[in-house]
């Protein structure tokens, strides 16, 4: 099948192009490249040996996402493209708004205009807001506690009315709790701009010596060493979730939300622990306040993908630790590529 993958430069875009291209289908990718790196893309396609085109487009130009459309035989869209910082959400919401939402908007419109509606949407464990237990099940309250929550959830409002209005839509809502790792390959990876927000690239950025030491936000939560619990899964698990979701868009219509997420839940220093065990790297760190907006505990309840989609995690934290440290050290800049000095 023809797929267009919005967002497909960026970390779960680009391993999930290079899972859409291992199963057979053709891809085109629109980004921005506000938050990603060509780079990525040529990697993916030596890593596969295919070709596909690359448009470098906002979603809110529509005349230019219009020409996409009509350029191209699409058959479902993977629409990954959105901005993802919380914390710049709550400095920046309109831009927030504009770029998440108004981008669905017109993405979503010119899906209609040429007759595509199958779309696998990236959503997030972040519109659980603050769960009331674990693990969490799509059937949980639904709620934001900051704008990049919220445009994940107006976003999912959105598309359910679509497909009040016109059945024949096929939605999946994918919600990610914390991706990390790597293709086990090194070439494609995590490349935050700037100081990282997540925890595993700024661990991978203490490992390469770039960053000096790791602040941990809180040991007094309630939580077995006191750190916060997060479910952690594995980039390449989480886009072989993408194939299985979009296999179930273009075999029948509906709008259906799934967690993608491992089921297990590790502390901030269990993670530092697990890392340091498989990369031989240690990892200094010291104590420091809570995070505003951070939670104790996040971790899914993945059954509901394992029953409908026939997907379920597979590799584990140390794999996760190994590919996310393979890639950083190859990749100490991340896509960056260092001028060569030609003396
Ligand atoms: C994980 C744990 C921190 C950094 C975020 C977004 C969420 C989703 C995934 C997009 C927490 C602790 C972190 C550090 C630390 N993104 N931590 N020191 O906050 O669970 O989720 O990314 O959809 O929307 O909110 O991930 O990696 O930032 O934090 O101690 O330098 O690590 O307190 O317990 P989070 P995270």
């Amino acid at each position: 099948m023809s797929i267009l993958v919005t967002g497909g430069a960026g970390f779960i875009g680009s391993h999930t192009c290079l899972e859409l291209l291992n199963s057979n289908h053709q891809i085109i990718v629109l980004d921005n490249f506000s938050n990603s790196n060509m780079e990525s893309l040529n990697r993916v396609k030596n890593l596969t040996s295919k070709e596909f085109k690359v448009y470098d487009v906002n979603l809110l130009d529509r005349e230019s996402v219009d020409h996409v459309f009509r350029e191209n035989h699409i058959e479902a869209v993977v629409h990954f493209a959105g901005l993802k910082a919380v914390g710049e959400s709550v400095e920046k919401p309109n831009y927030y708004y504009q770029n998440n939402i108004t981008g669905t908007l017109v993405l979503t419109e010119m899906m209609d205009k040429y007759n595509v509606r199958n779309l696998v949407f990236s959503s997030s464990a972040t519109v659980y807001g603050v769960p009331e237990d674990v693990p969490i099940a799509e059937d949980f309250p639904l709620s934001a506690t900051n704008p990049y929550g919220r445009t994940k959830l107006m976003i999912e409002e959105i598309l359910k009315d679509l497909y009040v209005s016109s059945n024949d839509w096929s939605i999946a809502f994918l919600r990610y709790f914390n991706p990390i790792g790597a293709h086990e390959s090194g070439l494609i990876g995590e490349d935050p701009k700037g100081i990282p927000n997540n925890l595993m690239p700024y661990i991978t950025q203490v490992a390469t010596g770039k960053l000096p030491e790791l602040n941990v936000f809180g040991n007094d939560y309630s939580t077995p060493d006191g750190t916060g619990v997060r479910d952690y899964i594995h980039v390449v698990d989480l886009a072989k979730g993408h194939i299985k979701a979009l296999e179930k868009v273009l075999s029948e219509s509906g709008v259906e939300a799934y967690n993608l997420g491992t089921g297990q839940g590790y502390s901030v220093l269990e993670l530092v622990a697990a890392f340091e065990k498989a990369s031989g790297q240690k990892i200094p760190y010291k104590i420091a306040p809570r995070r505003p907006g951070d939670i104790a505990e996040c971790y899914a309840d993945p059954s509901k993908a394992e029953r409908e989609l026939g997907w379920k995690a597979e590799k584990s934290l140390e794999e996760m630790c190994l590919d996310s440290w393979r890639w950083q050290e190859g990749n100490p800049e991340g896509y960056l590529i260092k001028e060569v000095e030609i003396k």
